[in-house]
């Protein structure tokens, strides 16, 4: 997602910035900025670019006059969450008094309602930014208490509820920084005798500069000064430890956050998305009971619940997710519910009425296929709902509504963090829309959501798997077919096994709901054949064992991926995977992470090109 930068010091800031933005593109961001000062001068120069950081690095060249020489500066890429990618809502933000500039990681939950009570206060905003709201919002508490930055920021903080890394540079006072964070990591490194300090979101903008860092924890503010010790506190400006740790990084390895492909990143990072996903979304009350707040839903309720029908459009592994949001309708809401492949559904003189919604789901927000089908499902008077990754995509400006999964870029071309965002959304979505037509009984509404925000610890769980996975993956590079089978709401999470392991081992694999194998797949199962059931305890898992039995006596290799402490499937599998045990429609949030990681085992022990397989697009803007 975004990053930051930061440095404080006696040389130019300007270079260390820029080169630091660079060092965190992979990140994946839309837009950067940077904010330049200098003690002497009192003001701020801001300069901004959409896109690569190359556009701003050739902006400053020609606009940054004595501003290049400035010695305090703070940097920010931006992956838009509030607001399309522009100049505009690239950071930093200035506040309207124009004293203080602001770069943040993270998403102000309650921004919406600050916002209302600061545009009553007079102030005026520039950008759709949840950032700009925090900025005026310091700057508020700035203006009031004789101009004490850290005291403004802490008491800011108080007030906000969400995440948030920030860094704050102050107009008058370019002799300090003031940094802060909470569920959204920063780092502060060390020059020699704290001469000069460096900041970024993480490590890889300073390991070249110093390895002494301190790792800022939650709620903690720091005070950044030239010359002087690092002094840090709490919200409440209590003094806490500065624990200083000796960092030594493999800078390659880093850019990459400390894993050799983007692929394997972005599967480790999915509790963290699961989580961003759902904040404030479900929501726990002062009762202990859970709620669901979708704007998207809450705006355009009427519409929905008279929907008589849904159309899910999507391609790929969208389409996957789409599968899994048909049950999940069908079971919470009792609508009907059909799943298209976009490229098909554009072309068919598809049956679509006024009062169906057509959900289209995409992780990049610009598949050609999907954006036909909406531009015919708008033409036909049918409300459009997106659910997509990329902000201000295409998509996600083409539909009238939408949820946006929030779960920062994906870069490796097999998808794998969207996925699990798009089925969180889609869970959200029929629990919210199931209570709101009454076909949700209560006490089932609750036990999903509790079992919903225990996803990420789950998944966590799950994760500790991957040396195990990737030992078993040697035995599986020989493979020419794969077969991969499930039941009911693990059916989709066969196919997207089967998927992942084509896409980047060319392999061919073969999802197929379990018991439709006797009608075909069967004649292909020999000694030489792996066969992959995911065969948890919910999914009709007595009839999953007859088809495994199906296989077993006709030589097949089973690989099961079963509920935590169920020995019986041993007997038929030669290797067990386990997923801990939640409710049927929460499965697939679990199983699909053995699926992704045994994908990319196998392709990396056959030496394959996991982020960039061949013949392959990220985002597939042509028909
Ligand atoms: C391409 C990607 C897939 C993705 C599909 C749909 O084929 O390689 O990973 O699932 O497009 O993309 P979308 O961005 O619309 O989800």
């Amino acid at each position: 997602m975004c990053g930051i930068v930061g440095y404080i010091g006696s040389a130019k800031a300007a270079p260390f910035l820029i080169k630091g933005l660079h060092q965190l593109e992979y990140r994946g961001y839309d837009s950067a900025g940077i904010a330049l000062t200098q003690p002497e001068t009192g003001r701020i120069e801001v300069f901004k670019a959409k896109g690569k950081v190359d556009n701003l690095e050739r902006k400053l060249q020609q606009a940054a006059g004595e501003a290049a020489a400035f010695t305090v500066g703070i940097g920010h890429t931006r992956w838009a969450t509030h607001g399309e990618p522009s100049e505009q809502n690239a950071h930093p933000h200035l506040s309207g008094s124009g004293e203080l500039a602001l770069v943040h990681n993270g998403i102000i939950e309650n921004y919406q309602l600050l916002k209302e009570q600061l545009v009553e206060l007079g102030y005026t905003f520039q950008s759709e930014t949840d950032t700009e709201v925090l900025v005026q919002l310091i700057d508020y508490f700035y203006q009031k208490n004789g101009k004490k930055l850290k005291n403004a920021v802490s008491q800011a903080l108080k007030k906000t509820i969400g995440a948030y890394a920030i860094v704050v540079m102050e107009r008058n006072n370019g002799r300090h920084l003031v940094a802060a964070r909470k569920a959204s990591p920063l780092v502060i490194g060390i020059g020699q005798d704290s001469s000069e300090f460096f900041i970024g979101s993480d490590a890889t903008p300073l390991i070249e500069h110093t390895h002494k860092m301190v790792y800022l924890e939650d709620e903690q503010i720091a005070e950044i000064r030239m010359g002087h010790e690092l002094e840090i506190t709490n919200l409440d400006e209590i003094v806490a430890e500065v624990s200083v740790k000796d960092v030594d990084l493999d800078i390659s390895a880093l850019s990459k956050g400390g894993y050799p492909h983007f692929m394997l990143k972005e599967i480790f990072e999915q509790p963290q998305c699961i989580e961003n996903c759902m904040r404030g979304r479900v929501v726990k009350q002062a009762d202990g009971t859970y709620d669901i707040n979708l704007s998207a839903l809450h705006n355009f309720k009427a519409k929905l619940i008279r929907a008589r029908h849904v159309i899910i459009v999507a391609c790929g592994t969208s389409w996957h997710a789409g599968l899994i949001g048909k049950q999940l309708i069908e079971e919470m809401c009792r609508i009907r519910v059909e799943v298209e492949y976009a490229s098909e559904f554009r072309y068919r003189n598809p049956v679509i009425e006024k009062d169906d919604v057509v959900i289209a789901i995409s992780q990049s927000g610009e598949t050609a296929d999907t954006l036909a089908a909406i531009q015919l499902a708008k033409q036909e008077g049918a409300l459009v709902f997106g659910i997509v990754n990329g902000v201000g995509s295409s998509i996600a400006r083409e539909t009238e509504t939408g949820v946006y999964i929030h779960v920062g870029p994906e870069i490796g071309v097999a998808s794998t963090k969207a996925f699990t965002g798009q089925v969180t959304v889609l869970t959200m979505l029929s629990l919210a829309l199931g209570r709101a037509l009454g076909t949700v009984a209560e006490d089932k509404f609750q036990q999903i959501c509790a079992g919903l925000v225990e996803i990420p610890r789950l998944m966590k769980q799950v994760l500790k798997q991957n040396d195990a996975i990737a030992n078993l993956a040697s035995q599986f590079t020989y493979a020419k077919n794969f077969l991969y089978l499930g039941r009911g709401y693990n059916y989709p999470v066969a196919l997207e096994g089967a998927l992942k392991l084509k896409e980047i081992s060319y392999i061919h694999a073969e999802g197929y709901p379990a018991a439709e194998m006797k009608h075909g797949p069967i004649a292909l199962v020999d000694k030489e054949m792996p066969i992959v059931f995911i065969a948890t305890h919910h999914q009709l898992y007595h009839k999953i064992i007859s088809n495994m039995q199906e296989v077993q006596s006709r030589g097949g290799r089973i690989l099961a991926v079963v509920t935590e402490g169920d020995t019986d499937i041993q007997k038929f599998a030669h290797d067990l995977l386990e997923v801990p045990d939640i409710i049927n429609c929460l499965e697939p949030l679990l199983s699909v992470l053995p699926m992704q990681l045994l994908a990319y085992h196998v392709a990396v022990k056959k030496g394959l090109n996991v982020d960039m397989p061949r013949n392959l697009a990220k985002s597939v803007t042509v028909e």
